[in-house]
């Protein structure tokens, strides 16, 4: 984890932007029941692990900025020998003092008893409004508490969302959270190689995505979201994760797959042929997509906005669309139509981060947003074609898409997934090699 300094300074930025008189409630994430008392493995959320690097369940973080006797607080759980022999180790409130550089850490059996005086002569509360029902609930009780049982004090009355202050800071990242990203996409697209050289005809999805888990789980990555390992016509649904079919001997296989360090994701996709060979049709749909990807990764560059990445893709996507006779008519009104939206309907990158649909505004009084050093974007443009008649027949059930992680820097965008082959040829010498 990153030295606890780094999280201080992140939660004093924080406290730094939040209007005076201000207490500021930031819970971890729930263990949610898969089923009986089984659970789903433990993700902590990501604003409170953002500014705690703390990744144990029941855990809130509450800041007081200008409280004397402490302002960075931390509920957690405390020691307990008998249930850590079942769940594993706590780190509890002394080590929780020490090594998450906290002023003060207390019982989480605590919060409710100890919330409402925290709230004492403040004007507003900052957290996720509306994120957690539940969790909202709690707030306004505290808050109601503190009224009941002190009259004559003030107690806060807004309620703010804490999310924009927030996903500011996470959305440029530090030297720190890039060296973790790098590690998630150097890990990812070695996983990613890995599944590439294995497959061959007569193997299924699901052994492909053993491939993919198998360079994940041995550096103790987890998936940074479910795989999508779709042959054939699998390619066409957006969001496939069943990934237990055979693959199509002559068909073409799209992954999108990334695992993350730290909490940090990678989001990668490559589409390749089973058999280690393009068609010429499947070829020609790959070159159109990887020639978009790369104009709209030369467009991830301080200054540029980042509706240039989508606008890019989208203007050499229909320029292809039109030269394999897919769209007729001329490239103005095509763009101007949108048609290529039936072969390309999602936009061309989000940010990523701690998510991987990561924070932050795109839009700022609703312009699209400048890019800016050490932003984090993906770019992933794509084409699925149908299976209807209207269409070449040669062109059927084709889907393509390439994604890559790239980070605005001063110049030359830095692509940090590129060490997997992405390029058709590069993609046959990498199938094809012993
Ligand atoms: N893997 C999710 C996405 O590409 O947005
Ligand atoms: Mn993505
Ligand atoms: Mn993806």
């Amino acid at each position: 984890m990153n030295a606890p300094d780094a999280f201080l300074r992140r939660r004093r930025d924080l406290m730094s932007l939040a209007e005076p008189d201000s207490v500021l409630i930031v819970p971890g994430a729930r263990e949610v029941l898969r089923n009986g008392d089984s659970h789903f493995a433990f993700r902590q959320d990501s604003d409170f692990l953002y500014l705690t690097g703390f990744d144990e369940p029941e855990a809130v973080l509450v800041l007081v900025p200008g409280r004397e006797a402490g302002e960075q607080l931390l509920f957690c759980r405390e020691k307990d020998p008998e249930r850590e022999r079942w769940d594993g180790p706590r780190l509890g409130l002394d080590a929780a003092r020490e090594q998450l550089a906290v002023d003060d850490a207390f019982p989480i059996d605590d919060l409710d008893e100890i919330l409402p005086g925290l709230m004492e002569g403040r004007e507003r509360i900052y957290h996720a409004v509306g994120r957690d029902p539940t969790f909202d609930r709690q707030v306004i009780d505290w808050r109601n508490r503190l009224r009941k049982q002190k009259r004559n004090v003030r107690a806060p009355e807004d309620f703010i969302g804490l999310d924009h202050l927030l996903h500011e800071l996470r959305l440029i990242k530090s030297a720190d959270e890039l060296k973790r990203m790098r590690r998630a996409a150097k890990i990812s697209a070695d996983a990613h190689a890995r599944a590439m050289r294995a497959c061959r005809p007569g193997l299924t999805e699901a052994e492909l995505t053993a491939e993919l888990l198998h360079e994940f789980t041995r550096h103790g990555c987890p998936a940074s979201y479910l795989p999508i390992v779709a042959g054939g016509t699998n390619a066409l649904i957006l969001h496939y994760v069943k990934n237990d079919r055979p693959l199509p001997d002559d068909g073409l296989v799209l992954i999108d797959a990334g695992c993350e360090v730290d909490g940090y994701a990678a989001d990668i996709s490559r589409t390749f042929p089973v058999s280690g060979r393009f068609t010429p049709a499947q070829r020609a749909v790959h070159e159109v997509v990887f020639a978009a990807q790369q104009a709209a990764i030369d467009r991830v560059r301080p200054g540029n906005v980042f509706d240039d990445i989508h606008d890019t893709a989208c203007r050499v996507l229909t320029e292809g669309l039109i030269e394999l006779g897919l769209l007729t008519g001329s490239l103005d009104e095509n763009l101007e139509q949108q048609h290529y939206r039936r072969f390309y309907m999602h936009k061309t990158g989000h940010w990523l981060g701690l998510d991987v649909h990561d924070v932050g505004d795109y839009r700022i009084d609703g312009q699209s947003r400048q890019l800016e050093k050490n932003m984090v974007t993906t770019v992933e443009p794509a084409l699925y074609i149908g299976v209807e008649d209207d269409l070449p027949e040669e062109f059927r059930g084709i889907g393509v898409r390439i994604e890559d992680d790239i980070r605005v820097t001063d110049g030359e965008p830095e692509n940090l997934t590129a060490s997997v082959p992405a390029e058709a040829a590069a993609i046959e010498d990498w199938m094809n090699v012993g």
